[in-house]
């Protein structure tokens, strides 16, 4: 989901923007530009299509230390080269890049049109370069402020102007930014994987607020031209785990990181001997949590899935009613929210911009907000009142799998920390916990299985259709088998409760239909052997996930991918595993662009 890069300081911008616009690719982009303060002038280059394109189209003098770039995902406008950003006005004095929506845009061109200004694109974000040239007063500062109490809408933006050349200004509101602080230089971003190489010390821009950085000073006010005070924070991660480490694709990486990935997540956590979790980051609202009447778990995608894992854990475990909403619906549907309601926001990137809505819909009309993210400093995160950080690590590939795993291993940590204040017993917790434990060594096994996983996938390949399907805890994982597939490999594929076949899409099997079964050991086992021999009958291909010794699933299925036993609230854990692999391969079969699937961003900062 696009990006922005700004640079200020002693050392020619090129390299550092270029170079910070490759580590947003992860994010997902269609187009990509830079912009510089030459002695002429403003100088653009812009371009749909990969940055190892545009790169070569660059030049701009070894003085040229002021620059601003951007990774376009289009909203308005269609992604070709003029709607590529930077975007100019029309004497070309001022460049601008934006993150986001200018919901007005329409009015706003309209007014401008009327006042003889010409515009050169079909995008939203031209409105707001043209305004500021339209009221430019000698400083850029106070315009660009003048020109944002116009907009309705969200941006993250960064603008620069031929007559002030060391300075950039940029404003958050709803998109990401942060500043990245080093010696006599500042680097704006949308995160911290562009600014990792040059500097950990970071601050982060709220939203209404704005920051105008020069190679020797910094200033960060409101909107209102009220000074902020911001803390200067460190970046947690290191620059090798934003990059590849030797595997062929950050999706496969993550893969095989994820027993790591636990182990991080649950460091310091969980102490099954004790049958005790300590999650610092939520203590001060235990209380409140503890005694809650309802939760509602909020998210979109993976994290949804999490999410429902997280419904039948709390309801298990904590004995407190839960239930998951998508965030694109919750936020519009007027949400019902009573005292003693709590409101968890789950989320990887911490900035889906429909999760962030719903989350602060839920808070203002009461509800005690928390939140199981990933990235610390995000937008989610620090809209919460407290909550549990995943510490999985950067996931780069756009197609979620750790921070899956993490947020299942978090909802299961928190599921425990209630469930002991309320009525779990000690003995129920040290056995949930010592499972849990011991999830990392067992994922190590499942990965072992990666040349089975791309047998099935390598057999199945020319289906353009399957079936995921799982009862229980593992209803969640055969969505998130379905999507794992779609969203790289674009093969159709949908999850269902088992028990829902009969009810019609069981019309749709013939034997050019995979159907994938979660089949593990648990307490609808034998239901889901019924439903097998439904599927069988009908000439389906059976796919099973099962558990490791099952000699009936070995003879009622003809691939069978074997995960380790453990509890069945924590199977998901295991039983997901296999299906990212299969995906993977699937993808790569195809041909598909695994770790940057068509279509898709990375985090969908835009409704
Ligand atoms: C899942 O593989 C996708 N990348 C997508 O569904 C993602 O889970 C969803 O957009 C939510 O993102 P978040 O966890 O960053 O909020
Ligand atoms: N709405 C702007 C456009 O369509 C910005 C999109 C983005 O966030 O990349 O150009």
């Amino acid at each position: 989901m696009c990006g922005i890069v700004g640079y200020v300081g002693g050392k020619t911008a090129l390299p550092i923007l270029v170079e910070g616009l490759k580590r947003l690719e992860y994010r997902g982009y269609d187009s990509a530009g830079v912009a510089f303060v030459d002695p002429g002038g403003i100088r653009v280059t812009k371009s749909k299509g990969r940055i190892s394109v545009l790169e070569h189209q660059i030049n701009c003098s070894e003085g040229a230390t002021t620059g601003i770039a951007h990774t376009r995902w289009a909203t308005h406008g269609a992604p070709n080269d003029v709607n590529a950003h930077p975007h100019v006005d029309a004497a070309g004095r001022f460049a601008l890049v934006h993150n986001g929506i200018i919901e007005n845009y329409a009015a706003l061109r309209t007014y401008l049109s009327n006042q003889g200004v010409t515009f050169a694109t079909e995008t939203d974000t031209e409105v707001l370069v043209q305004l500021i040239a339209h009221i430019y007063d000698g400083d850029i500062e106070r315009t660009v402020k003048r020109a944002l109490r116009e907009v309705r809408g969200t941006y993250g933006i960064a603008v620069i102007a031929a007559d002030e050349p060391d300075t950039v200004v940029a404003a958050r509101n709803g998109s990401p930014l942060l500043v990245g602080i080093g010696d006599g230089e500042y680097i704006i971003a949308s995160d911290a994987s562009a600014i990792l190489s040059h500097t950990t010390h970071v601050i982060y821009l709220g939203d209404n607020e704005v920051v105008r950085v020069s190679p020797d000073s910094i200033r960060t006010t409101t909107l209102d031209d009220i000074p902020v005070t911001k803390d200067i924070e460190e970046i947690e991660w290191s620059l090798d785990q934003i990059e590849l480490g030797g595997h062929e694709h950050f999706m496969m990486k993550e893969i095989f990181e994820q027993p790591d990935a636990l182990r991080d997540c649950m460091r310091g956590r969980i102490v099954p001997e004790e049958g005790s979790v300590h999650l610092g980051g939520i203590t001060d609202v235990a209380r409140e949590l503890t005694r809650a009447k309802r939760i509602i778990m909020t998210a979109c995608g993976t994290a949804w899935h999490a999410a429902l894992v997280g419904e039948y854990l709390f309801e298990d475990l904590a004995r407190i009613p839960t239930e998951v909403e998508y965030a694109s619906e919750f936020r519009y549907r007027n949400p019902i929210i009573e005292d003693g309601t709590v409101v968890l926001a789950i989320s990887q990137s911490g900035e889906t911009a429909d999760t962030l809505a719903a989350l602060n819909e839920a808070k203002e009309r009461g509800a005690l907000a928390l939140g199981a993210v990933n990235v610390v400093g995000s937008s989610i995160a620090r809209s919460t009142d407290a909550g549990v950080f995943l510490h999985v690590g950067p996931e780069i590939g756009v197609a979620s799998t750790k921070a899956f795993s993490g947020q299942v291993a978090v909802l299961a940590m928190l599921a425990c920390y209630v469930g002991r204040r309320r009525h779990m017993s000690q003995g129920g917790a040290s056995e949930f916990l010592t499972a849990l434990s011991r999830i990392p060594e067992q994922i190590t096994t499942i990965l072992e299985q990666d040349g089975a996983c791309k047998a099935v996938a390598a057999a199945n390949i020319s289906r353009e259709n399957w079936l995921y399907l799982g009862r229980g805890y593992q209803y969640p994982v055969a969505l998130e088998g379905a999507l794992k597939l779609k969203e790289i490999s674009y093969i159709h594929a949908e999850g269902l409760p088992a028990a829902e076949m009969k009810h019609g899409p069981i019309a749709l099997i013939t034997d050019q239909m995979p159907v994938v079964f979660l089949a593990t050991r648990g307490t609808q086992y034998d239901k889901i052997i019924s439903n097998i021999e439904e599927v069988r009958t009908r000439g389906g291909r059976v796919i099973a996930i099962a558990t490791e010794g099952d000699q009936q699933i070995e003879r009622l299925a003809e691939w069978v991918i074997n995960v380790p036993d453990t509890i069945e609230s924590l199977q998901p854990l295991l039983t997901v595993i296999p299906l990212q692999l299969i995906a993977y391969h699937a993808a790569l079969l195809r041909g598909c662009n695994v770790d940057k699937p068509r279509n898709l961003a990375k985090s969908v900062t835009v409704e």
